[in-house]
């Protein structure tokens, strides 16, 4: 098959970790005999600098003409005293709203060889955990209307759904828990916000419609209580734009590190998905080798198996992962506990070496 996909690298660790995916899929694509052209195009910070905008026209048109999107981070401290509108994140809002991808997918997944990585006991975590996280993309605070007073003294921002917004990711939780342990927990704050009660009255609404799915619901404090205490006790997770934020990034460093979570955007199938890690620009590590590509190489299989339907080529990716983490190789943020272990083997790798690793696993 030949695929178009628009790149954006982004800023920070942004175009290193891109990078490194764009290897491995090229790897992908000689070993099943497929062509992927890539479209480099400015997001975020780096298009701030290069046009005063995060998010050009030009760009979001790339890459809705694209049949899938790979993103690295955006923005970083050099950005941070522009005004709101103007700052790189908000290019993550343009081109989640902009290509209409309301679904955000993050499977928190912790490797099994990344024990030492977790920094909850071995009886919590027992054998792994495996908590897909659902979480609504573009409505919600992030999207509702904001604002200051004329004498700069008070600022709001609005958390507003709407029915069928709450319904079709509510939908999506409902049949990702069917294909998995068949059980759902919407995550709300119904004690307080109306939106909250909302969700539970649509979820209450459509339950019937998935009888095999064991449907409950928990307040987001709880949520992030329990995801140290027994987070096994999750399989699904669907909520909200800014609580899902919230959660996956916990969720990400009790499966080892957020260097390893990868994300799909989706909407409703008529156009590409958005790929990306759930970490940000990482400024703190850029330009030294060092950050974990893993979570963007794990976004380049899901965007194989959701917008491409390549469902053998992901796994070859996943299972290469595997083989690379079996082998003892660790970027330092998951060599956890096991640091001097890991460097005394010389298997502490940087962002590189790490991307050569999957490539000769995938063979
Ligand atoms: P961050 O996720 O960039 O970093 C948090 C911590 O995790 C840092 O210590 C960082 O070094 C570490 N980390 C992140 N990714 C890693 C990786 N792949 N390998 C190893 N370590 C990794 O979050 P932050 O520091 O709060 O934000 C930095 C910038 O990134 C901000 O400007 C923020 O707005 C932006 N951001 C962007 C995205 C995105 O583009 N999708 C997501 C989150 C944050
Ligand atoms: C993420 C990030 C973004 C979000 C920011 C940078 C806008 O934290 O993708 O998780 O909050 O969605
Ligand atoms: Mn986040």
């Amino acid at each position: 098959m030949e695929k178009k996909i628009a790149l954006i690298p982004g800023d920070g660790i942004g175009p290193d970790i891109v990078h490194e995916g764009t290897r491995v899929l090229d790897a992908v694509a000689a070993k099943f005999g497929h062509k992927f052209t890539y479209e480099t195009v400015l997001a975020g910070g780096a298009a701030i600098d290069k046009f005063g905008e995060p998010l050009p026209q030009a760009s979001l048109d790339t890459c809705l003409k694209a049949d899938s999107v790979l993103l690295g981070a955006v923005g970083g401290p050099k950005w941070d005293n522009v005004p709101g509108n103007l700052r790189p994140e908000k290019a993550l809002l343009g081109l989640r709203g902009g290509m209409k991808v309301y679904a955000n997918l993050r499977p928190a997944l912790m490797f099994k060889q990344l024990s030492a990585a977790c920094p909850l006991k071995d009886e919590i975590v027992g054998t792994g955990l495996d908590i897909l996280i659902v979480r609504e993309l573009t409505g919600g605070i992030y999207f509702g209307e904001r604002g200051r007073n004329a004498e700069n003294t008070e600022a709001w921002d609005t958390e507003r759904y709407s029915k069928p917004e709450i319904e079709r990711i509510l939908r999506l939780g409902f049949e990702s828990a069917q294909k998995r342990q068949k059980k759902l927990c919407v995550v709300d704050k119904a004690n307080i916000l109306e939106s909250s009660r909302m969700w539970r009255e649509v979820a209450e609404s459509i339950k019937d419609d998935y009888k095999d799915v064991e449907l409950s619901f928990m307040y987001v404090d709880n949520a992030a209580m329990q995801l140290v205490r027994n987070p096994r006790q999750f399989d699904v997770i669907a909520t909200s734009n800014m609580f899902g934020d919230i959660l996956s990034d916990e969720a990400s460093q009790i499966t080892g590190s957020i260097g390893m979570l990868a994300s799909a955007s989706l909407g409703d199938g008529t156009g590409p998905g958005l790929y990306e890690p759930i970490h940000g620009s990482a400024p703190d590590i850029a330009g030294k080798d060092i950050a974990n590509p893993l979570a963007t190489i794990l976004s380049c299989a899901m965007l194989l198996r959701y917008d491409f339907g390549m469902e053998e080529e992901a796994r070859c990716i996943e299972n290469a992962v595997e083989k690379v983490l079996d082998e003892g190789w660790r970027t330092g943020d998951i060599a956890g506990s096991s640091i001097d272990e890991v460097k005394a083997a010389g298997k502490l790798v940087g962002t590189k070496k790490m991307g050569d690793l999957v490539i000769q696993m995938i063979g």
